[in-house]
Parts: structure tokens; C-alpha cells; sequence
């Protein structure tokens, strides 16, 4: 079936749709929603069977609804109508939550409903249970609503407040009103709410140093305690405020300002003139009973086998925390664990390069060099690690310079549901480095690493194991994936063949460095980004730009709108 997305952004929910549509033959292109003439010009040209709206911030023009049907993905329970859906679920405690594809027409989110599913709640962060739950649910959705479309007799069912099973119901835009912290009243746990159910957008309002802030990556603090409001404590990227019973880390925050466009920011970063004064207690990642607590970076030994766990806020990875990584892994080669396993995180597994960090910094072009000189340290110290086995667990999506650090493991495992962005070139051309040039062909073949790089689209666990970019993938929730990788890593490192193995990957690697050294892949890629991040060419920095700051696009990139550069079958 022709199917046109039509979308604010092509963001996690929206790639997987392309990647599960496409996958059962649809034909799908995808117009951003930039403005109702350029939405309008997209359904002409395409004239698709089926409109679906994945992530809209705005009503869809009436003269298109009234044409072609068109399905909106809203991230709420059947009923549930009006922005701030998941802030809501989280702020009243709902136990379960839901999406609902039901289609457009003149009222918003009130259409006739195609499907619906629901989920449990977990206490999380809104952007991860969005990722996570809210994405897999509005799969399921949606695969059926285009079932029941295609089998042409169904009858979606029409909202009625009526029906007692119908639980949701109109909401208003949540405001930083009802967000505000009472740091005086609010326990930890209220708090923690309240800062996970703005995770990601727009962040909980608050004061520090005088100076209003948004609040991003909150967890618990088990043991520290202070005055309520206080600042305790810092440890890396985070801070740590007191509450009345105890307190909390406090990761990210933007400072708010009506004078020019802030960044989201790690708050030791952002507020690091005022914290001179407030002691750092630091936290040893191979601790083994932390209890609850800030870490980003940490270590887990069960029998042979290493978890190493990298829990970056977005998968962004600035050069310290690509250094202290480095460290913790080149301490794990040095123990006495046989299999070395990269965790990543659970949202992400790696994102590359820290963009933010990267923007804010005196000189970004100095900042882009740091970054990435110390990622591919930390590549080159896994493709080099010949006393272990390796490999690579990506329980989330992971793009850009995050997938090729995954190749420097030995063996790639994913979850089904992830979705992997193996290219850099969105980023104003950017060459990339991460020793790609010598990772990607030998997994795919030359062809289909040029087809990966160039073509700029993501692909699914499962497409990436058919052309060998990964090696396998499973069906599986967090937990039940976490347990498969445990027994998948024990078995290897207790299997009769494991010497054999180690072995034979070590003559591979001294064999593929008498060909060709691992310095001139690194040196020919930095060669390139040389000329990206210093070069006359200002690409780079400009997309950069434009992704930290969020500035809308203002035309949809040629490899997404399909319908703009193909000839139109009708
Ligand atoms: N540096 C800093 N922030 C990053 C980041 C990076 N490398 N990658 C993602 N983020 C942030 C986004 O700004 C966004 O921030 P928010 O919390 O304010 O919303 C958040 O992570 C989620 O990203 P988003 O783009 O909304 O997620 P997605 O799942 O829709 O898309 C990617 C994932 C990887 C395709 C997309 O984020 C991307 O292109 N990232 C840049 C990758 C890159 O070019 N890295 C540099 C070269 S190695």
C-alpha cells in the first residue's frame, strides 16, 4: 500500500514505522509537516491510499483529511484527548497507559477509532518510556489500523464518552505550574515524578544560583540528605540537590532564556562556575553494592563474564566520558573475565559524539577533534583486546559514530525492536571516523557499506542481521533480552572452542593489520574530518547547529520525500 507519513519530525516512533511498514512491503514516503501548502502539495503528488501522522504537533489541513483517510498515532488510551498524554499518565501514577490510531477529522484527537493498545506503566522518564513502551505499542497500533484499513469491511469504532470502557478523557496542556517542585513540602519521589514526566520536553522549571533552569535526568540519591532545596554534592555530569527525605541527582539542565536559544546541558557543565564549592564524591564503577544512586559508567563481574554499562543521558558521548569509559574498559581487560560485554545504555546505546557539549565549547572545531580522537581511542582499545572475547548488547537504538563503536566488538547482539542510524552524512556531510572505513566493509561488503553511509535512512535489527551488519537479534523486552545475552556471553566463555576463538580472532586482526595498519584508517578518516570540523566548507557546524538548536526544517530532505523525486505511478 502507498502510504505518505506526515510528520513533525522523522524521530524514534516515525523510523520504526518506516522500518516496520516497509518491511511488510508498503511503500512509504514522508513529507514534514513545514507548512499546509507543502502537506497539500505532498498528498497530490504521491496520492497515496493512506495518510498516517506518527508525531504531529498540529491539526491536519482540513482539505487533506476530508480526501485521503489519514491516521493519527496518539500516545494516549482510547478517549485520552489534548496535548501532554504521557505527562499526565506519569503525573497521576496510571498503572497503565495506551495508544490509540484513530483518524483525523474535524475535532482534534477525537476521529473514529482504527485500534488501540495498552501497556503497563513503568517508573521511568517520559522520553524513555516514549522510546520504549509508547513506540512499541503504537507499532502494534498501527500494523493493525492498516490491516483493518486494507481488509476494507471494517467499521472503526466512533469515540463515545458513553461506553464505560472508554477511559480517557480531554485534557489540558500540563504547565510548568503543575510541574513546579515545592522543594520545602515535595518528597524525593514527588520530585522524581515530576522531572520524569517532562523528560526530554520541556523539563520541570525551577530556580539554581538565582537563575531559572529546566530540570532533565533525575534519579534517587539513597544516602546523602542535606537542606531541603540545597546542593549537596556533584559526581561527573550531575549534581545533587537535598529534598526533605533525602535527595536527588539532578543529570541535565537548560537554562531558560528569552534572550537567545539555550542547550540542554550536563549540569556540572552548565553551572560549573558554582560549583567550586560543593564537593565532588566520587563513585567507583566497579563498586559492587553502589545501592541508589548517580552513575553513568559501571561495571557488573558474574562468573567469567563482564557487563560493562554505559548509561549516557540521549547516548551522547563528550570526550570525558569517552576517556573515563575507555579506562573503566581497559581495568575490565586487565581482570580475570574471559567475555567482555558493551551494555551501552537502555534509551540508547550510543548516539556518538556529544553535539551539545561540542556546540557550547570555545572553539567546536577544537571540541569535534577532542571528541572524536577520544572515541576512536576507545574503538581502537576494543578492536585491539586480544585476552578477551567481546560483545556488543544493544538494548536501544543507537546512530551515527554509536553504531560503528558497536562493530568493534567481536559479536553484535540487538533487540528486535532497535533501531540503528549507520550513517553520518545528515550531519552536514560529515565523514565520520570511529574506524568505519575499516568496520563497516568487513561486515557488509563494500557495496552495501557506500549503500548504508549514502543513503541516510535507518534499518531495523532484523535488515541489519540479513546483510551481516549485526550477527543476531531477538523478539524481547529489557529484561528477558538482558537474561539471553547473560546466557549467551557465560556459554561462550565456558565453551570447549573459546580458546580457539580467541585465537583465531587475533591472527585475523594481526593478519588485517599487516594488510593495512588500523593508524592509516584512522589517520585517512581524521584526514577527512579535518577538512569537516576546519575546512572551508562550514557544513558541519551549520547542521550541528541546526540539531542542537531544534530549528525546524524548512523543505523535507530528497532521501525521505520519496514522492519528490520519483515518478508518480497512478
Ligand atoms: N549529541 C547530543 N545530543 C544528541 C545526540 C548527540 N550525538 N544524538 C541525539 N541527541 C539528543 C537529541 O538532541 C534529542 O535531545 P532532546 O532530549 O532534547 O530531545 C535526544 O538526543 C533524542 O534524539 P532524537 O533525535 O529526538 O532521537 P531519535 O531517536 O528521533 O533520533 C538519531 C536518533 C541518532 C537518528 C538522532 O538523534 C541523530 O541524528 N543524532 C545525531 C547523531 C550524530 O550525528 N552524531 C554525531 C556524529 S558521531
Amino acid at each position: 500500500m502507498r502510504i505518505l507519513f506526515l510528520t513533525h519530525s522523522f524521530n524514534s516512533l516515525t523510523q520504526r514505522l518506516f522500518v516496520e511498514l516497509t518491511r511488510r512491503g508498503h511503500d512509504i514516503s514522508i513529507e514534514l509537516d513545514i507548512n499546509d501548502m507543502v502537506s497539500i502539495q505532498a498528498a497530490e503528488r504521491f496520492q497515496p491510499a493512506l495518510i498516517i501522522a506518527p508525531f504531529l504537533k498540529r491539526a491536519i489541513p482540513e482539505v487533506i483529511w476530508r480526501k485521503h483517510p489519514c491516521f493519527i498515532v496518539h500516545p494516549g488510551i482510547i478517549g485520552d484527548r489534548g496535548p501532554s498524554a504521557l505527562d499526565w499518565a506519569i503525573m497521576n501514577e496510571y498503572p497503565e497507559w495506551g495508544v490509540t490510531v484513530l483518524q483525523a477529522n474535524a475535532e482534534m484527537d477525537a476521529g473514529d477509532i482504527w485500534s488501540a493498545e495498552t501497556f503497563p506503566m513503568r517508573q521511568a522518564k517520559k522520553s524513555s518510556l516514549y522510546r520504549n513502551e509508547v513506540v512499541d505499542a503504537a507499532v502494534r497500533s498501527v500494523l493493525t489500523a492498516v490491516k483493518h484499513f486494507a481488509a476494507g469491511s471494517f467499521k472503526p469504532q466512533p469515540l463515545d464518552y458513553a461506553n464505560p470502557t472508554v477511559r480517557g478523557q480531554l485534557h489540558e496542556p500540563m504547565r510548568q505550574t503543575n510541574r513546579a517542585i515545592n522543594w520545602q513540602q515535595d518528597s524525593s519521589h514527588v520530585i522524581l515524578k515530576k522531572i520524569c514526566a517532562a523528560d526530554g520536553f520541556p523539563g520541570v522549571l525551577d530556580t539554581l544560583f538565582g537563575e531559572p533552569y529546566y530540570l532533565f535526568d533525575a534519579c534517587i540519591e539513597g544516602q546523602l540528605s542535606g537542606k531541603p532545596g540545597a546542593i549537596i554534592a556533584k559526581r561527573n555530569n550531575a549534581i545533587c540537590l537535598a529534598t526533605v527525605d533525602g535527595a536527588i541527582w539532578i543529570g541535565h539542565v537548560k537554562r531558560k532564556s528569552s534572550a537567545e536559544s539555550s542547550l540542554k546541558l550536563a549540569a556540572t557543565l552548565a553551572l560549573k562556575d558554582h560549583l567550586t564549592n560543593v564537593s565532588e564524591i566520587p563513585l567507583d564503577p566497579f563498586s559492587t553494592n553502589p545501592g541508589e544512586t548517580y552513575r553513568d559508567i559501571w561495571f557488573e563481574q558474574k562468573n567469567a563474564v563482564g557487563y560493562l554499562h554505559f548509561s549516557f543521558y540521549n547516548g551522547a558521548m563528550d570526550t570525558t566520558q569517552c576517556q573515563r569509559l575507555r579506562e573503566v574498559y581497559l581495568q575490565a581487560t586487565r581482570s580475570d573475565v574471559r567475555v567482555i560485554v558493551l551494555m551501552g545504555g537502555v534509551d540508547f546505546w550510543s548516539n556518538g559524539i556529544h553535539l551539545n557539549h561540542i556546540e557550547i565549547a570555545d572553539s567546536p572545531a577544537d571540541e569535534s577533534w577532542r571528541n572524536i580522537n577520544a572515541m576512536n581511542d576507545l574503538v581502537q582499545a576494543i578492536i585491539t583486546t586480544d585476552k578477551q572475547l567481546t560483545i556488543a548488547a544493544l538494548q536501544g537504538n543507537t546512530g551515527a559514530g554509536g553504531v560503528f563503536l558497536s562493530l568493534a566488538a567481536d559479536t553484535i547482539y540487538a533487540r528486535e525492536n532497535v533501531i540503528l542510524n549507520p550513517h553520518y552524512k545528515s550531519m552536514g556531510n560529515l565523514y565520520g571516523s570511529e574506524y568505519w572505513t575499516y568496520l563497516l566493509p568487513k561486515r557488509v561488503g563494500k557495496e552495501e557499506a557506500i549503500a548504508l553511509t549514502q543513503n541516510r535512512l535507518p534499518i531495523g535489527a532484523l535488515e541489519a542481521c540479513k546483510i551481516g551488519l549485526i550477527d543476531d537479534c531477538f523478539a524481547l523486552d529489557q529484561t528477558h533480552f538482558k537474561k539471553k545475552i547473560t546466557q549467551l556471553a557465560e556459554t561462550l566463555a565456558i565453551h570447549s572452542s573459546y580458546s580457539d576463538l580467541l585465537q583465531q580472532k587475533n591472527s585475523r586482526r594481526e593478519s588485517d593489520e599487516q594488510q593495512k595498519p588500523l593508524q592509516s584508517y584512522r589517520d585517512e578518516e581524521l584526514r577527512q574530518m579535518q577538512l569537516n570540523f576546519y575546512g572551508f566548507d562550514p557544513s558541519y557546524h551549520v547542521a550541528r547547529y541546526h540539531f542542537v538548536h531544534k530549528i525546524p526544517h524548512s523543505w523535507t530532505p530528497l532521501f525521505l520525500a520519496r514522492h519528490r523525486h520519483q515518478k508518480i505511478r497512478i
